[in-house]
């Protein structure tokens, strides 16, 4: 387990595509950070955050090395999972293994060598305020939707694996309640790194990093300055919540919706 041990991963730079020195020094990551990352389709987003994932030392396309608490991280954490500080959550991940929830997540707590069997309960609980859909433990992983897969996975990596620092490739798209998730990355201090394209994850985060070119082009920190945009895009955020749950509910759209408010959880 993680439990108490906190990390800070530094983020050493590559090339471009044409060879040429990416555009920072260094990007540090400690914990309770928020970063996103945005650029074009196949400007290297997946690849940057990947090459955190592996530890990579300049032996990746990109060229990059990675740092854990200031120096190279031991071969063990590089070859075992289980002391991996990191998860990565992508827009494919499904886990194909024919098992119940339950199972799933009692392999995963025995694996990682814990008692707390009520930890199954509060895990599928938080998953539950991501998603939807109810999970229940009595559900096989195969069956669960794409976001309930990843919901539960972001609550296993939060209450199981403890893990400091997640990486999130594009989970805007799954139905999974945002805000929830940044509420509860902050709550339990966690680093977090988001792929995306939706401007509100891109917005809220401390820290934007521009991808071109398969580089670093920027790295951006508004420190306060988009507020104003974010209260609005936030209370547009939540318009199109209720309105998308009203569609999915099986409502007729028909009465003149409230415009959208400067209501969300940073009003
Ligand atoms: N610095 C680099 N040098 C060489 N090739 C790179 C570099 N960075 C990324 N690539 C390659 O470019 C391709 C596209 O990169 P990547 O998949 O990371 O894009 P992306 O920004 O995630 O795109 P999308 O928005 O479509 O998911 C990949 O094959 C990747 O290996
Ligand atoms: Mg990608």
């Amino acid at each position: 387990m993680h439990s108490d041990q906190t990390y800070e991963i530094t983020v050493l730079p590559g090339t471009t595509r044409d060879g040429k020195k990416e555009g920072f020094d260094r990007i540090v990551i400690r914990p309770g950070d928020t970063i996103s990352i945005v650029g074009p389709t196949g400007s290297g987003k997946s690849a940057f955050i990947n090459d955190i994932e592996v530890l990579a030392q300049d032996d990746t396309i990109t060229g990059r090395s990675i740092l854990v608490d200031g120096s190279e991280p031991p071969e063990e954490m590089v070859r075992d999972p289980a002391k991996k500080p990191i998860a990565l959550l992508t827009q494919n991940t499904r886990v194909i293994a024919d098992l119940t929830v339950a199972r799933f997540l009692a392999l995963h707590i025995r694996a990682r060598d814990s008692e707390a069997q009520q930890l199954v309960s509060r895990t599928v609980n938080l998953a539950n305020e991501f998603t939807g859909e109810k999970i229940t433990e009595q559900m096989r992983m195969s069956a669960l939707s794409g976001g309930q897969t990843r919901s539960l996975l972001i609550a296993d990596a939060i209450l199981i694996g403890q893990t400091p620092i997640l990486l999130l490739d594009e989970i805007e798209n799954a139905g999974i309640n945002k805000e929830r998730v940044i509420t509860c990355l902050r709550r339990y201090q966690k680093a977090v790194i988001f792929v995306t394209h939706d401007p509100y994850l891109a917005l809220i985060t401390d820290r934007r990093i521009i991808m071109r070119n398969g580089a670093v082009s920027a790295v951006l920190e508004p420190r306060g300055h988009e507020q104003e945009i974010l209260r609005t895009v936030s209370g547009m955020d939540l318009f199109l919540w209720d309105l998308r749950e009203k569609i999915r509910q099986g409502d007729l759209i028909s009465e003149p919706q409230e415009s959208p408010k400067k209501t969300g959880v940073y009003a």
